[in-house]
């Protein structure tokens, strides 16, 4: 059992601590950690950044961040200045060697000063082409050398083909050991999406059925009402393949897939994911249309809104051929799932936020009730919500009550918020916990992220090669109609959200108010 330790002190250096994600989930999470008492009491937290800040200006820019983002809403006076005193910020060129060399000796002070050895963490919260250089320049200046107490993050994307993935790899693993790189997927520290592998693995109700003979189909849906905001510039030249499918829906698919681990150990558990990634079927280039569909979207309704088509969004290109939804039949070729298709799909600009994997099951083998008794008749189905919800949902058949025979779909629900008085932590909160302990179960290792590369390339490829006609589908709707011909092909249909969620779909309402989105018509009872 490997032994995962909360160290004694830490130093945490955020690169591009002037950026978007240092602001909205870093510092937050962070200060959240602080609070729980997460941290060691010697903890710093250097940023570093282009920007001409001093120490005093980004702690108060961090404050207004922290009351924006954070959980828990406005820092106090009194816990805000505990922690600010752990921040400080350096204004530097990531390109200029004295940088490094001034943070070497920054790190070795605070080393002297705590007396003691302390685990060193470099975040590179930089848009990506920055991650190369500053690895070479933190390996320059000897600051990857030591193993066992310092790490490296990294966020995604982590390449944008298996070319470049490869080849970051290459560069990372000459500097760093594979054991110090973590590369995060921030779907993996979510409460729900952990939770994937204690339902599976700590109950002996699922595994029996979990595999093709019981199981008909798997759908992971990760869609989104929101557009790509202020990101278009990134977003235009990523799409929903690179920037949801090679990562999050992947990474979902996997944990509902992969063959129980022996121990919740990291390389135990990426081990198992390797095997269903490796084991996904290939598809051929001239199949890519049967197997995946894109979209991108026109200008709708959304939340009441007129909301513009994404070739209108700043930073989008006025002809950009990049898609905004994504969705594909996959095949995992192995004992336990063989010919039971995965569908994923994920978009922007759909009529809900919701993340939501569903496993339909057979039907039951022999119907033996009367077809006046079964009208409304489902299979079973098991539904796990990661967002809004954060709920587990099973459908069965029940007898209605009444003097006649009757039966009829019922639900079971389990959701966190009910369950539990804690609310669940961010994910991000989750990841740097990890980072600091030494857990790298939740992180990327570099082979899943090559052969997660490997499923997604013969689609990038192909809708490389070809123009394809966008938009096809108005913001507020589930996407263009060649997704719903993919499933229809197989006789089935994408399912709604197995929770009531609010739709963001629609013209405005009378009365303004988002009306809630019927599921399978059953919600309005
Ligand atoms: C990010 C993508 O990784 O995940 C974004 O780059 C997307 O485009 C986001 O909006 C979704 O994350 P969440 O946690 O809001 O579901």
């Amino acid at each position: 059992m490997e032994n995962y330790r909360y160290p004694e002190a830490a130093g945490l250096v955020i690169f591009g601590a002037a950026g978007d994600l240092a602001r909205r989930k870093l510092v937050p999470a962070l200060y959240d950690l602080f609070l729980d008492r997460y941290l060691p009491e010697r903890f710093a937290i250097i940023g570093i950044d282009l920007q001409p800040l001093n120490d005093e200006r980004f702690r108060q820019r961090m404050r207004e961040s922290v009351g924006q983002f954070s959980r828990r809403g406005k820092a106090e006076d009194a816990t805000w200045h505990a922690f600010a005193q752990r921040l400080s910020f350096v204004s530097a060129n990531f390109s200029d060697p004295a940088t490094f060399t001034h943070l070497g000796q920054q790190l070795n002070d605070l080393d002297e000063h705590w007396n003691t050895r302390a685990i060193r963490v470099f975040y590179l919260a930089t848009p990506p082409m920055l991650v190369e250089p500053i690895a070479q320049q933190l390996g320059k200046a000897r600051l990857a050398r030591d193993r066992k107490r310092t790490r490296l993050v990294i966020e995604k994307p982590f390449g944008s083909d298996l070319a470049s993935a490869c080849a970051l790899n290459q560069v990372l693993t000459e500097i760093f050991d594979e054991s110090q790189i973590y590369r995060i997927d921030h779907y993996l520290g979510k409460e729900t999406v952990q939770n994937i592998l204690a339902f599976r693995f700590a109950n002996a109700l699922f595994e029996p059925i979990w595999d093709r003979r019981y199981i008909d189909h798997v759908q992971i849906t990760v869609a989104e009402s929101i557009g790509v905001e202020h990101r278009g510039g990134y977003y235009d030249r990523a799409g929903a393949l690179r920037d949801m499918v090679q990562n999050h829906l992947l990474q979902l698919l996997c944990l509902i897939a992969m063959e129980p681990p022996v121990a919740f150990e990291a390389d135990e558990i990426r081990n198992k994911k390797v095997d269903v990634l490796q084991a996904i079927r290939s598809i051929e280039p001239d199949e890519v249309h049967l197997f995946a569909v894109r979209g991108q979207y026109d200008a709708g309704w959304i939340a009441g809104t007129w909301v513009p088509a994404y070739r209108s969004e700043p930073g989008v290109a006025p002809d950009s051929a990049t898609e905004t939804f994504a969705a594909l039949k996959l095949f995992i070729d192995n004992w336990r799932w063989q010919d039971v298709p995965f569908y994923l799909r994920t978009g922007k600009r759909l009529p809900a936020r919701v993340s939501e994997v569903v496993i339909q099951l057979r039907p039951a083998p022999h119907q033996l009730f009367p077809p006046s008794a079964v009208g409304d008749w489902q299979p079973n189905r098991l539904a796990i919500n990661i967002q809004p919800v954060e709920g587990i949902l099973i459908r069965f058949q029940a007898k209605q009550p009444g003097l006649r025979l009757c039966l009829g779909p019922e639900d079971m629900i389990f959701t966190y918020k009910q369950a539990f008085e804690t609310p669940s932590p961010d994910a991000y909160e989750t990841l740097l916990l990890d980072v600091l302990r030494g857990d790298a179960t939740q992180f990327m290792r570099s082979d899943q992220v090559e052969l997660a590369w490997s499923v997604v390339m013969p689609i990038l490829d192909m809708w490389a090669a070809t123009p394809p006609d966008f938009p096809n589908y108005p913001a507020g709707t589930w996407g263009p109609e060649a997704a719903e011909m993919l499933l229809t092909r197989d006789a089935r249909r994408w399912l709604l959200p197995s929770f009531p969620v609010t739709q963001q779909s629609g013209m405005p309402a009378a009365n303004q108010q988002p009306t809630p989105l019927l599921v399978d018509g059953r919600h309005k009872r």
